[in-house]
Parts: structure tokens; sequence; C-alpha cells
């Protein structure tokens, strides 16, 4: 984070606080966020997007801290559960502030949505129009927006790219099941269709794209004019901005994105005679990813022929990244000084799997050693989000840093509250 400082005795401070010290005190793995950071980067983004709707995709990373930042920021939410979108409210977030996603909305998601007053619900399949318009009821009201795909590969990996058409989410332009599926819904009167959504995939570094898909999303809005004189009011963009996880590595340029989106669209829309819609959009994790950072204790260190292996006591259940993506981070030694040349190694978790590879290949002092701290940078987006129970180890707390004080947002899971869960014999 921005807020990094560090002394020549290998100590590294981030918002104020050494981060050997939140590993003293809170123990080891614990994620640390970096408060500023997060307003800061929530701030970039308004000042970047200043007339559109930014909407923090609360599947990076969500907490009730960081739901009420967001929430102060001016931000809106994207949520894809119950358990998000509760979270949220109950935290106090606007829920007209927020819209609900999600390729397989179960009947519990749609109702509490329904309940909390979400501000929009995003439509992916033709069978969620007639239930949501039950759910809604004869004398409801609900916004509704459509998810469509218009047809672009973009993305970091082939598991997070969502704009191609023929995989599970949304409607596709091409096959004409986007228009097929609008004009089912504008025949609900209970659903209020505010505008198209698309979400093309996650950890893109590139403006094109987007481009492309303002130029698909106008075309399929032309036609609608057309065909039903529909006129929406609304453009969602969806997220998947691309930071760098190790220095040097390209990352999405927003004012670039900002400038080139909003022209594109002005200028699709007079092509099309179509006044210019809101654009909304979606950063998860170019909002929280580098605003954290996991650290570890190192408890062995093993020589074999080849390698130099440094095992650390999380892993994949706190971040599972680089087994399903194939992620490179940049770990490095904090707490003590790093005199020694550095050696090649790989940082590996105490999972039970030989999979379990946090960083392969990276640089850490020749004689690192158990009892050594080592420091993720860029681990604030889907590492505790989707950090699992598996072995049983229990997932890492977090703590803020903000202005020399560190505080803990989430608690470590204890074996207790593993054990709570299973309630058989
Ligand atoms: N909007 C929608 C509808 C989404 O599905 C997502 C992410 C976002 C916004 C936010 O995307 P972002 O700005 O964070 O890239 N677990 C993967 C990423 C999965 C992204 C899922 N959807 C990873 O660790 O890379």
């Amino acid at each position: 984070p921005a807020s990094t400082t560090e002394s020549a005795r290998g100590d590294v401070a981030v918002g104020g606080v050494p981060l050997a010290e939140v590993a003293d005190r809170f123990g080891t793995p614990v994620y640390v966020l970096d408060e500023a950071e997060v307003r800061d980067r929530c701030r970039t983004y308004r000042d970047a997007f200043p007339d559109a709707g930014i909407l923090y995709a609360a599947k990076a990373f969500l907490c009730r801290a960081m739901a009420r930042w967001v929430d102060e920021e001016g931000l809106g939410l994207d949520v894809c559960s119950a358990g998000e979108l509760e979270l949220a409210v109950t935290t106090g977030f606007p829920p007209e502030r927020i819209v609900l996603h999600g390729n397989a909305k179960s009947p519990r998601d749609l109702d509490t949505a329904l309940r909390l007053g979400v501000g929009r619900v995003v439509i992916d399949s033709p069978a969620e129009i007639a239930r949501l318009a039950a759910a809604v009821g004869p004398d409801g009201h609900q916004k509704v927006m459509v998810r469509v795909v218009p047809g672009i590969a973009a993305g970091g990996h082939d598991k997070i790219r969502t704009g191609t058409d023929d995989q599970k989410f949304g409607l596709s332009i091409a096959d004409g099941y986007a228009q097929h599926a609008i004009t089912r819904i504008l025949d609900q009167p209970q659903l209020d269709l505010t505008g198209l959504h698309c979400h093309l995939g996650s950890q893109i570094t590139s403006v094109k794209p987007y481009l492309v898909a303002v130029r698909r999303l106008v075309g399929l809005m032309a036609r609608l004019h057309e065909q039903h004189g529909l006129v929406l009011p609304e453009l969602d963009l969806g997220g998947g901005h691309g930071i760098a996880y190790r220095p040097g590595e390209p990352a999405l340029d927003l004012t670039a994105l900002a400038r080139k989106v909003r022209a594109e669209l002005a200028d699709a829309c007079a092509t099309a005679g179509l006044p210019v819609p809101r654009l909304l959009i979606e950063p998860g994790r170019a909002v929280v990813g580098p605003a954290g950072i996991a650290l570890y204790r190192v408890l062995a260190v093993k020589h074999t022929g080849e390698h130099v292996f440094v095992a650390v006591d999380g892993g994949m259940s706190d971040n599972p990244r680089p087994a399903l993506y194939g992620v490179r981070y940049a770990p490095r030694l904090i707490g003590r000084p790093g005199t020694a040349a550095p050696a090649r190694v790989t940082v590996v978790g105490r999972h039970c799997e030989a999979g379990d590879v946090l960083a392969a290949d990276v640089e850490l002092p020749a004689d690192v050693r158990p009892g050594d701290l080592l420091a993720v940078p860029v681990a604030g987006a889907y590492h505790l989000s989707m950090a699992s129970a598996y072995n049983l180890v229990g997932r890492p707390p977090l703590v803020a840093v903000r202005d020399g004080l560190a505080r803990l947002l989430v608690r470590r899971e204890s074996l207790a509250d593993l054990r709570s869960r299973d309630v058989g014999l």
C-alpha cells in the first residue's frame, strides 16, 4: 500500500503499524487491511468516473467495516448472495444502492433481496424472470437489469472469463437470447427494466474489451429502441479492472478507461440516436486487492536436490489463487534485516497436497529460517473471501491498520468454531 514505510532494521510498517507487531499481537497467519488505501482507491474511482455509479463488488472481500467504508466513500455495492446482502444491509448500507447478481439465485437470495429492498436485481436467465415476477407479487415493483453476454474474450485466466458466448453467465446477444429475454421482461408489469449489464471477466489490463462491449451493448439498445420504443437509462459494464500482483506487472489504467469509455459511449449513442445512459461499473479487486497484506510465519525450511522449500503456517486454505489460477506473488521477508544474499526458493503452505504452493521460484534471503515472518502484498481481494476450512486449520483474522492503530475486524476461526458446526454423532 501507499502508506508502507521501511526501516533499515527490516521493519515494514503499513498505516503506521509495524507488520511484525501485528503478527506478534494477533498471531499468524493474519491478513492486514490498510483502511486509508481502501478509501483512497474508492476516491480514485469517484474522481475518474464522477458521473458514474460505482458499485464495489463485495465478492472480492466483505466485512462490516468494509461495507461502512465503501458506503462512507459514496459507492454502491454489488452482491451475489443473501449472505453478502444481509451483512451489508444490517451494517446500515442503503439497500437501494445495492445490486444483486447471480447465475443461480436461490429462493432465499431473491426473497432476501425483495424483503430488504435491494436497488436492482440483475436477471441472468430466462427462468429467473417468472420466478422474480411471482416473488414480487401482482402489486409490487422491482427494478431489474439484464445481464447480457457480448461475446468478448478478456480476463487474466480461462476460469475468470465471462464475456464469451456459450458459458454459464448471462444471455448471449449474438444468439438472440438477450433480446428474447428482454421481450419477456417487458411483458411483466412488476419488473422495471432500467438497463443492460455485462461483466467481461476479471483481471483485465486493457481498455479495448470495454470499448467493444460498449459498442455491442449500445447496438442491442438500438435494436430494442427500434422494436419496442424502449430507452434504457442505465448501462453497467461490470468490473474486472486488473491490478499488478508483482512489481512491474501491468494494471488497467483507470483514467484512460474512464476517458475512452465515456467517448465511446457518447459516440455509439449519437450514432444510434439514443440518449447517453448513466454508466455503472463494479470494481472489486482494484478497490481492495492492493490494500491487503498476508503475514505468515515460516515453520520449516527444507533443501532438496533442486529446491529450497520454505513452508509457512497458512496456504491454499487462505489463498487458493496460485493453485486455481496460477497467479504469482512476491513474498518478502519482514521483521529483520534480510542481509544474506538472495536465493531462489519456493514458498509452500501447510496443507496436505503438493499443489499447496503460495509462490514458486521467488527470491528470499538465503538464510531464511523458521520463525521468520513473510509478507505477501496485494492480498486484499479473493483471499479471505475464498478461504476454506480445508484441514480444519481455521480461517485467519483480519486486522485493519490506520494512523498507527491496529484494529481487529474479523477474528480468527477457532477450533471451537470449527467443531460447533459438527452437530451429529
Ligand atoms: N461484477 C460481477 C458481476 C462479477 O462477477 C465480478 C467478479 C465483479 C463485478 C468484480 O470483478 P473484479 O473487479 O473484482 O475483477 N476469484 C477470482 C475472481 C473472480 C471474479 C468473479 N466476479 C480471482 O481470485 O481472481
